[in-house]
């Protein structure tokens, strides 16, 4: 989930957010764009199999790992990550998945009562057609379009693919309420997962797990709200392996994210290589625990939950690629035989470089608001896969805009939400013992709320 508001943990921030004018959220989206992917038109598109898609203009890069991680005692002997490394830096041949990507894929547990759930993004965008930013709509996408179709459009951000009929009625390609996992295995028949695998040389290979839902159902903030939803909805996960073996965990969550060291994170009871994540109520952004997670915004006001609701298998059913920085290649073989050579009748859809939901409605359209503090009430749909940074070095990708030093804390605990149904030990329950109740009231407005436990978790997570 993308979220539009401007916001910081920290107080000051909401006093500025609420002096600041609507214009000013304007920026912030263009900051949820990949810096690294510019604009760019593409002459050549139609190669089936070969998938020419979005070159890395900062050229060779490379990052030894004591800058990436937090311990450069601990790590001292990796070899460098690197962006794009050479033929005989590769561990992995275009089109190659290994099995150890497949093992320890991420589980999702999704939220038990979610409402939007994930959903096929071939489906998905018949019931929608393309529009230019400034509302010219692309006449051939107005009936029958399909993602062939999405793959001719103009290799511009500017595009946004817009619902045919009202998506606030919740129709089922909305909802996606057929898709909850298959209670024995897992698998979402009708909702492929995308997988795409980057190889960062030197041993180094990158996993990404991206999971499309049609829908974003933001939060509520001081009981009015829902703010900040959109059509479209891109989430990921990356597990970065070192020689086959998981290294990091890194879980997007609200353009920014949470990065940990795989072996601290739960594993799946009943196949316990593969670490579980969970999806948040309606924003579907990802965490490792369960409870409620307070983001964005001091005094909890601000919040995500999860819970263990179905449990989602996506390494069931996925659209595999591999991806070097400017093609990406069909897997040569699928984790489900049946399954292999799926992509080919997805065809290019990686290179669609617009939006995967509505322009953001204007203010004059009724089912648009707006809150000083929360932002806007709809905001635009995400942009797709290959604009999230996969050639990042540091498994933190941009991060938060506010996050000026970029830096990548690795966790060495588990982040535990708070509240009642916790399971863990967190910052943000620290005085939830505190009787009487006035007096753990006092605590946690002169403790900022989620601010103070920001700060410390940075210091001491
Ligand atoms: C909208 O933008 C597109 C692409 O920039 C342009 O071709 C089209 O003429 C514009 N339409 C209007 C009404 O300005
Ligand atoms: C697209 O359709 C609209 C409305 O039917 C029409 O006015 C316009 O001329 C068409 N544009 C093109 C390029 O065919
Ligand atoms: C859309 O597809 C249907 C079924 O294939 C076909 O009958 C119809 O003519 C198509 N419409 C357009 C505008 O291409």
């Amino acid at each position: 989930m993308r979220f539009a508001s401007v916001s910081l943990v920290l107080l000051p921030t909401l006093v500025l957010s609420t002096v600041l004018p609507p214009e000013w959220n304007e920026p912030l989206h263009a900051l949820d764009h990949d810096p690294e992917a510019p604009d760019r038109e593409d002459p050549d598109s139609d190669s089936s199999y070969i998938f020419d898609t979005i070159s890395d203009p900062l050229g060779d890069r490379e990052m030894a790992i004591q800058n990436v991680l937090r311990s450069p005692t601990k790590f001292a002997n990796f070899p460098p990550i690197v962006a794009h490394p050479k033929d005989h830096e590769k561990t992995l041949t275009p089109g190659e998945i290994p099995d150890y990507v497949l093992d320890y894929s991420p589980h999702v547990y999704l939220y038990s009562e979610e409402r939007y759930l994930p959903y096929d993004i071939r489906d998905f965008v018949t019931h929608t057609h393309a529009r230019w930013k400034n509302g010219t709509v692309f006449n051939e996408t107005v009936a029958n379009m399909s993602l062939h179709k999405l793959a001719t459009l103009p290799r511009k951000k500017k595009i946004y693919l817009t619902c045919n009929t009202d998506f606030d009625l919740d129709p089922d390609w909305i909802t996606g309420v057929h898709n909850r996992p298959s209670l024995i295995d897992g698998e979402i028949k009708n909702a492929p997962a995308t997988l795409i695998v980057v190889d960062k040389g030197n041993g180094w290979v990158d996993s990404f797990w991206f999971y499309f839902y049609s829908f974003n159902l933001g939060p509520f903030v001081s009981g009015s709200g829902p703010y900040g939803n959109h059509v479209g909805d891109w989430e990921h996960s990356l597990v970065r392996f070192y020689k086959g073996k998981p290294v990091i965990v890194w879980l997007s969550a609200h353009g920014g994210g949470g990065a940990y060291y795989y072996h601290n994170l739960e594993k799946s009871q009943t196949s316990p290589l593969h670490p579980v994540i969970f999806s948040a109520r309606g924003t579907h952004a990802n965490y490792v625990s369960v409870g409620q997670h307070p983001h964005d915004l001091p005094y909890d006001i601000l919040s995500d939950f999860t819970d263990r609701g179905p449990l989602w298998d996506p390494s069931k059913n996925y659209l595999g690629y591999t991806y070097d920085g400017k093609v990406a290649t069909p897997a040569a073989r699928n984790a489900n035989e049946h399954h292999t050579g799926r992509e080919l009748e997805y065809g290019n859809w990686l290179v669609f470089r617009g939006h995967w939901g509505d322009k953001q409605l204007p203010l004059t359209d009724p089912r648009q608001q707006y809150s000083l503090i929360a932002g806007y009430h709809h905001i635009d749909g995400p942009t797709g896969p290959l604009t999230k940074s996969l050639l990042r070095l540091s498994p933190c990708g941009r991060g938060k805009w506010w996050n000026f030093w970029q830096g990548c804390n690795i966790r060495e605990n588990i982040k535990w939400g708070i509240g009642v149904e916790s399971e863990g030990y967190n910052c943000g329950n620290i005085f939830l013992h505190v009787r009487p109740k006035w007096l753990r009231s006092v605590l946690n407005q002169l403790t900022w709320g989620g601010g103070f436990c920001y700060v410390v978790d940075l210091l001491y997570g």
